[in-house]
């Protein structure tokens, strides 16, 4: 294992849960239990079956990611962080642009919570730039830098504010590595295909592989895994190719 790779979960593969009934939510967590270490929570499935399928999945001792991307004002963000923490999840995000107040206040708060109500702090991320920005749409939003300086930009500003890391391509975990203070800052990534996968509509990816040696902390992936005839292989042979990467075999 990696250095970076320890301080983690001993399984970083984070499968995206996109499905829109908690039944077929509960089926994959049914089929992959043990072959990930995470599952990943959005907004589609969060809409559809609310608050509870994240209960039902940490009640059987599962971790969860819950990734609904908050961006309001402060006060508004801290509060939704403190029962995200409530929930029992392992990781939620907000958007960085939200200002370095609103990531003050969030992670501030959620850790006072955490500590005063014997919670486990839950590591809280931010969303730096999307990935399906282009620079023709930063232009529309007024924004002047480049996509890659901005990325950047927001994650020194994540990491000076106490936020545990971002949600980044995978090409762009270097660059942050670079730029941030914090020995172990998270950078968990999505755009991961194993090789000969379908690319579905992911643009820049990397192989699991490839992005755990580029230095990623965990890894988002979807389809290659629930859209697969049999999703617990899928997610084992992920497994496999990346223990190989790890001990140097690949
Ligand atoms: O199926 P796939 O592996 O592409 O799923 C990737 C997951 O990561 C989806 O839930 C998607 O919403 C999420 N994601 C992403 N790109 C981002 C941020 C999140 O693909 N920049």
């Amino acid at each position: 294992m990696s250095a970076n790779f320890k301080f983690q979960i001993s399984n970083p593969v984070v499968v995206a849960l996109d499905v829109d009934t908690a039944a077929q939510a509960l089926a994959l967590v049914e089929q992959l239990r043990g072959a990930v270490g995470m599952f990943k929570v959005g907004k589609q499935l969060f809409t559809a079956a609310g608050p509870d399928i994240v209960r039902q999945i940490t009640a059987q001792g599962e971790r969860v990611f819950l990734d609904l991307k908050f961006h309001d004002i402060p006060n508004t963000v801290a509060k939704a962080g403190i029962e995200a923490a409530r929930l029992g999840v392992s990781i939620f995000n907000v958007h960085a642009a939200g200002g370095s107040q609103m990531l003050r206040t969030v992670a501030h708060e959620v850790a006072a919570v955490s500590e005063k109500d014997g919670l486990v702090r839950p590591q809280i991320l931010g969303v730096t730039v999307l990935t399906s920005m282009t620079v023709e749409a930063f232009a529309e939003l007024g924004i002047n830098r480049s996509l890659a300086e901005q990325v950047i930009h927001l994650a020194q500003l994540c990491d000076a504010a106490g936020i545990d890391g971002v949600v980044a391509s995978p090409h762009e975990i270097t660059p942050i590595r670079q730029a941030v203070t914090n020995p172990n800052f998270i950078v968990l990534t999505p755009g991961v295909r194993p090789a000969g996968a379908a690319l579905n509509d992911q643009a820049r990816v990397m192989t699991p592989a490839e992005a755990i040696k580029a230095g990623a902390s965990y890894l988002v992936i979807g389809r290659p895994i629930i859209a697969a005839n049999d999703p617990r292989a899928a997610a084992e042979k992920i497994l496999q190719e990346i223990e190989l990467a790890d001990s140097g075999n690949v």
